[in-house]
């Protein structure tokens, strides 16, 4: 691809309108619902829940968008995720995916 069709397939991707205009401080309001388990900084407090924190925003509303529909189950999440609007998952997904995570490899 010649750069520039590259630089106008961007320019495309760029302008579709995306359905739901995420707000991370409206996720952030939100999350006092996950922080039992995910912690209030993204990062899980108690055993079998995962850290969210820094997580690509994609992936977070793509699991959450999954728990609701069902395709991704668990005995939580499924029950938390199922009354929460697009709206919900994609400013959580913000928030979470905001929150600044460094990571230390063992000497
Ligand atoms: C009662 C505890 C609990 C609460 C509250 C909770 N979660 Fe979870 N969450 C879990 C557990 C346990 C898992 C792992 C489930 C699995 O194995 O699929 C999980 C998984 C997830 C995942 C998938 C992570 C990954 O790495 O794939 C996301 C995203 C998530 N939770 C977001 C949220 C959000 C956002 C909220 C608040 C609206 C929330 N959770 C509230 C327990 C909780």
């Amino acid at each position: 691809m010649s750069v520039r069709t590259y630089a106008l397939l961007l320019a495309v991707i760029a302008s579709v309108p995306s359905p739901v205009l995420a707000d991370a401080a409206a996720g952030r309001a939100k999350s006092a619902a996950c922080m039992t388990c995910h912690g209030p900084d993204g990062l899980s407090r108690i055993p079998n829940a995962p850290h969210i924190a820094g997580q690509p925003e994609a992936y977070l509303s793509e699991q959450l968008k999954a728990y609701r529909a069902g395709t991704r189950k668990d005995p939580m999440m499924t029950v938390i995720a199922k009354p929460l609007t697009d709206q919900d998952i994609a400013n959580l997904a913000a928030w979470y995916s905001s929150i600044q995570v460094t990571a230390t490899l063992p000497p």
